[in-house]
């Protein structure tokens, strides 16, 4: 994809005018003023400014599409076909803790079907888009899924539930399980850029329960268009609706599928 498409060329232009309040605020992230939402579930002014800025500029672009934002909540549009699902700073832990593993995400939905999305780190400049159809791409790069085939020799990144989150217990049986059957397990905090490092072939598969919406939408389409499987945690095809998702190429989601199943028997 030498030239992105119109809409791409609009979510492109928001996630870049976001990400420049980002730079900035990561510099000074010490004076940045923080609120609470729940246990260690942080926002900050910077995620309310770049919510701000997409959500501005993409309705700018695009009057009468509706919104599902992180911060914002739910705008509806008089378009009913049509909305963008938005995630102004994913992975809020690390930005406060100036650890520089952190993306904008921008999912668009046309008829209930994703469509197109981009996730960008501000800090590394990585851009990753795909469009349904077209591919995936970072900073132009056409991606794959990797295509190792072997559980043993796989690295796997995953989300650790922290305090005041849900599903400790299960988490633990699942790593348990997993943990002893991989080369590696990751957790780097974005479940957005999880889901892209999938799309680019970096980590072989990753999994996680209790997301968002938000969390997810750019990044499904990104494993989708590289060649990869995304499915909930049950295998089927309702990963918005339930939160849960596994992805990575066909083998080994269906490895990693099989392995979480055994662990949920087990406990
Ligand atoms: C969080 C990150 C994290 C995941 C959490 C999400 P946020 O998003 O994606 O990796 O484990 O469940 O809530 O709160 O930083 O936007
Ligand atoms: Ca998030
Ligand atoms: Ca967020």
């Amino acid at each position: 994809m030498a030239r992105h498409t119109p809409v791409m060329a609009v979510m492109v232009a928001a996630a870049r005018k976001a990400a420049r309040g980002l730079q900035r605020d990561f510099g000074e992230v010490e004076n940045l003023q923080v609120s609470l939402k729940g246990p260690a579930n942080f926002v900050t002014a910077a995620d309310k400014k770049a919510e701000k800025t997409l959500f501005e500029e993409l309705s700018k672009a695009r009057p009468g599409y509706g919104f599902l934002m992180e911060e914002g909540g739910t705008i509806e549009g008089s378009d009913k076909s049509h909305r963008w699902l938005i995630d102004p700073l994913d992975g809020t832990t690390n930005f406060l803790h100036s650890i520089p593993h952190f993306a904008i995400s921008i999912g668009l939905e046309r008829d209930g079907q994703i469509v197109a999305g981009v996730v960008y780190n501000p800090i590394s400049d990585e851009l990753f888009i795909a469009e349904k159809g077209q591919g995936a791409f970072l900073n132009d790069r056409r991606l794959r899924v990797a295509a190792r085939r072997e559980l043993a020799n796989t690295v796997v990144a995953t989300g650790i539930p922290h305090i005041g989150r849900p599903g400790h217990q299960r988490f633990i049986a699942e790593l348990g399980v997993v943990m002893n059957e991989v080369a590696g397990v990751r957790r780097m905090g974005s479940a957005a850029l999880d889901l892209a490092y999938v799309a680019a072939g970096r980590y072989d598969a990753y999994w996680e329960a209790n997301l968002a919406p938000w969390d997810l939408a750019a990044g499904i389409i990104l494993v989708r268009e590289a060649g990869g499987f995304v499915s909930d945690l049950n295998g089927r095809d309702d990963v918005l609706n339930s939160g849960g998702v596994i992805a990575g190429n066909e083998t080994i989601h269906r490895e990693l599928a099989k392995a979480l199943k055994r662990a949920h028997a087990a406990s």
